[in-house]
């Protein structure tokens, strides 16, 4: 056990409202509202979204719950956790630096993405979209995709922007912002919301969020909503994991991975309701991929009454959404080489975050095609890709199965009912938990991950009905 003054000196939340939305702010992110909207739309919508739910319920929340109480009982940071936990030289310790590796890379392009949304709040602020055709507004978006130096601008100002918080600590740095980002969010969440609600494509839209339709729905898809579950509730890599290692021991874990999960549901499900109303109001269509939120939503504001303020209010709260994952991604890499190496905090984050930024450089020249141009030819995929298939396919769903392994087989069962039932009015719930992180939570990610690799054929999971291709 950590002493209380070498538990105090890493910081801890000062309330259980501060750790909820600095862990809520991991959690809401690009995942959200860039990314879910759009698998939604090429995935045919409601069935899709159902499939998603019951992965998060089935498999995500439990393994949220898991890493918050190896986090808790060890007070480190993933490697150390596994090493305070099981001793020095376990080789659980590999599972911690996959952590710190997932979040190194993802952090890497992530900001490269967000850097865009900056460009899109300047573009907003600006009055960019009012009066500009269709064509002009998407070729925008490939002048910004395509040119080296301003994704390079915008990938450095916005790794600068998250190591100036993460600089800041626990207390005064990652929950102070988290308490501005995150009510912010939320409020421009609602106008925003308010505003779809009164568009003529609502009823539409909300059909096509939550009326179960198999017709688009593919074997891709369901394991696309699987993995999906785990990036969007920023599993598999030790960031929950790092973020309970601050928490003081009376926090009840159950409930708060039950309010963080919930939260991050709706708003990924209010994205929904807010983009696809806007996007058939315009009469526009739901499959756009990943330029519904670069492309199609700038332009439904180009022709929208009250376009110019609900454009800037979105990509605000889109910024808003990455940064606060951001922090979260730099805070697992920081806090490792401080826990591991001994090092300042200030030494940490200004060394990783300035590795992680050359590290960004070529996806963020990726759709410049400048830097190592035969990547493509010889990978398959560009340098950005190449990285989120990597963690997404790879590092999280292994580590996530990792993480469900450790707390259901490995960690000793008075302690992690102790942390499971401590403070918290749903201990009675411990039995049905285990059962997940012990049997449903491997199976279901083993499998997801046999398939997504293609070490066995997706064909398998084709159905013969109208799902299948
Ligand atoms: N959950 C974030 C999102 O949905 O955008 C992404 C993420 C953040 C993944 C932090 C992993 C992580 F540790």
């Amino acid at each position: 056990m950590a002493t209380d003054s070498a538990t105090a000196s890493r910081g801890q939340w000062s309330t259980r409202g501060g750790f909820i939305l600095a862990a809520a702010g991991s959690a809401v992110g690009l995942g959200n509202i860039w990314k879910f909207p759009y698998i939604t739309g090429e995935n045919g919508g409601g069935l899709f979204v159902l499939i998603y739910l019951v992965c998060i319920a089935l498999i995500g929340l439990p393994i949220m719950i898991g890493e918050l109480i190896i986090g808790r009982r060890a007070q480190r940071s993933p490697v150390g956790a596994f090493q305070k936990l099981r001793g020095e030289q376990t080789a659980w310790r590999i599972i911690g630096w996959m952590g710190v590796l997932a979040g190194f890379i993802i952090l890497s392009y992530y900001s490269v993405v967000a850097g865009w949304t900056m460009n899109y709040v300047l573009m907003a602020l600006t009055r960019f979209f009012s009066g500009k055709s269709p064509e002009e507004i998407g070729s925008a978006f490939g002048t910004l995709y395509t040119a080296w130096d301003i994704n390079l601008f915008w990938h450095a100002a916005f790794m600068l922007t998250t190591i100036g918080i993460v600089l800041g600590g626990i207390k005064k740095g990652i929950e102070a912002w988290s308490r501005i980002l995150m009510p912010a969010l939320f409020l421009m969440m609602l106008v925003l919301l308010v505003d779809a609600v009164l568009q003529p494509g609502f009823g539409r839209a909300a059909s096509f969020v939550f009326s179960p339709n198999a017709d688009k729905l593919t074997p891709q898809g369901v394991l696309e909503a699987l993995g999906h579950s785990f990036f969007t509730l920023s599993l598999g890599m030790g960031a929950l994991l790092t973020y309970g290692s601050y928490l003081s021991k009376d926090r009840d874990l159950v409930g708060s991975s039950a309010l963080i999960s919930g939260l991050d549901t709706l708003v990924a499900l209010a994205a929904c309701l807010i983009l696809f109303p806007i996007i058939f109001s315009q009469g526009m269509a739901a499959e756009a991929g990943p330029g519904l939120v670069f492309k199609s939503m700038p332009i439904a504001f180009s022709k929208m009454t009250g376009g110019v303020l609900l454009s800037i209010l979105f990509f605000v709260l889109l910024f808003f959404a990455a940064l606060s994952s951001a922090i979260s991604l730099l805070e697992v890499v920081a806090s490792s080489f401080i826990d591991q190496l001994d090092w300042t905090r200030r030494r940490a984050v200004l060394v990783t975050g300035s590795m992680i930024f050359l590290f960004g450089v070529p996806s963020a020249l990726a759709g410049s095609g400048k830097l190592f141009p035969a990547w493509e030819k010889l990978v398959g995929k560009n340098f950005f890709d190449t990285f989120d298939y990597l963690a997404s396919n790879w590092l999280l769903p292994l580590g996530g199965l990792a993480i469900a392994i450790f707390v259901g087989w490995v960690m000793p069962d008075d302690e992690r009912r102790e942390e499971f039932t401590r403070g918290s009015k749903l201990g009675a719930l411990y039995p049905v938990w285990l059962v997940s992180v012990r049997f449903v939570a491997p199976i279901a990610i083993t499998l997801l991950w046999l398939f997504s690799v293609e070490i066995l054929p997706k064909h398998w999971l084709a159905p013969s009905g109208p799902g299948g291709h």
